[in-house]
């Protein structure tokens, strides 16, 4: 699947980056392969637009923001936030062209990120119960871009078999290589996963588990959102519940940005929130770094036969055949590299 040539993903909110990102002015970000400019507006509310001046193509990210609209640094032709050109400085009694605009998408702030979607979305942005919960702190850990598709992400979030290799470095059992398998059930975001299992617990991971042991159980009750978030919910023995969030926002067909926070029910005291980036960022970059090395280009339809399967894969394939049938509801087919050509040639 080449996420850029898929309309429906277009159809669905995603986490760009944190909201405070914006206080030192105007910001790019490449989503689905359509450049857009993100500002805060005077009420503190974020606002999006295609990245390029109508006059000429400039993009509006060199800009700077005025009152609650971007201002293009080339000439200085400024636009409100519904994407309409409102004034042109160098006009004195003409009118403003009618058509003179840029698109505008929906934005919002959520969860401290800033939320962006290009088409009328088909699902809310994902609940997440432990936002605001008593006792729970919130923490960003993670806004990084990786050279892998989101689905590579989503599946490997899901499949228990790689942690005794990719993980052998932190929490991974490299002796012990069978995987517990997941019971899954589906829901109307998607699905939800659940299953217990044993991890080392080396020192460096003590004050996040909570634990001395040498090694613990993590209760997983973790979530898959159509189509590329997901919850890994961890609950110690200890009495810890370690909830990690992702957004594997889709740049272009090559590239992700991982977007990814935390809550936790313990203090700052119990466990830094510098000591808990650098443990969940030191794991998330074993994943990262074998991420990077396979193909961008997923084979979503398993009848196509590139990529060969085993148990433990099951959560990945329900992903696949998901966004598969929410596809075909909207008839709209898998476009990848072998049919690129072919689809582009039809639709010319
Ligand atoms: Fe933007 Fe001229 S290119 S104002
Ligand atoms: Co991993």
């Amino acid at each position: 699947m080449l996420v850029t040539k898929q309309p429906m993903l277009r159809h669905f909110w995603y986490a760009l980056f944190p909201m405070h990102d914006l206080d030192s002015g105007p910001k790019p970000f490449t989503l689905l392969g359509e450049d857009i400019v993100i500002w805060k507006k005077t009420d503190g509310t974020p606002a999006a637009a295609r990245d390029r001046c109508c006059h000429r193509t400039a993009k509006l990210s060199k800009g700077y923001v005025e009152g609650d609209n971007i201002v293009c640094g080339y000439h200085g032709w400024t636009y409100d936030c519904s994407g309409a050109c409102v004034k042109i400085p160098q006009f004195t009694t003409e009118k403003i062209p009618s058509g003179a605009k840029i698109e505008a998408y929906r934005c919002v702030e959520k969860y401290g990120y800033v939320w962006v979607a290009l088409a009328e979305p088909l699902r809310p942005i994902p609940d997440f119960p432990e936002e605001g919960k008593p006792g729970y702190r919130r923490i960003f850990q993670l806004y990084d871009t990786w050279h892998c598709t989101p689905m590579r992400m989503m599946e490997n979030s899901f499949d228990n078999s790689h942690f005794s290799f990719v993980h052998k470095g932190t929490f991974g059992d490299f002796g012990n290589p069978i995987p517990i398998s997941y019971g899954l059930n589906e829901t109307d975001y998607g699905f939800e996963a659940q299953v217990s299992v044993s991890v080392l617990n080396p020192p460096d991971a003590h004050p996040i588990t909570g634990s001395t042991e040498p090694r613990v159980t993590r209760h997983m009750v973790n979530r898959y959102y159509l189509p590329f978030c997901r919850r890994m919910g961890v609950s110690y023995e200890s009495g810890i519940d370690h909830m990690v969030y992702n957004c594997a926002t889709p740049i272009d067909d090559e590239r992700m940005v991982l977007v990814q926070w935390l809550y936790r029910n313990d203090s700052e005291e119990q466990c830094s929130t510098q000591k808990l980036i650098d443990w969940d960022t030191r794991v998330t970059l074993e994943d990262k770094y074998i991420l990077e090395a396979t193909d961008f280009d997923v084979c979503m339809d398993t009848r196509r036969r590139e990529e060969f399967h085993m148990p433990s894969d099951k959560p990945g394939l329900l992903i696949r055949k998901q966004i598969l049938d929410l596809m075909a509801t909207r008839g709209e087919e898998e476009v990848h590299r072998g049919n690129l050509a072919e689809r582009e040639a039809a639709s010319a």
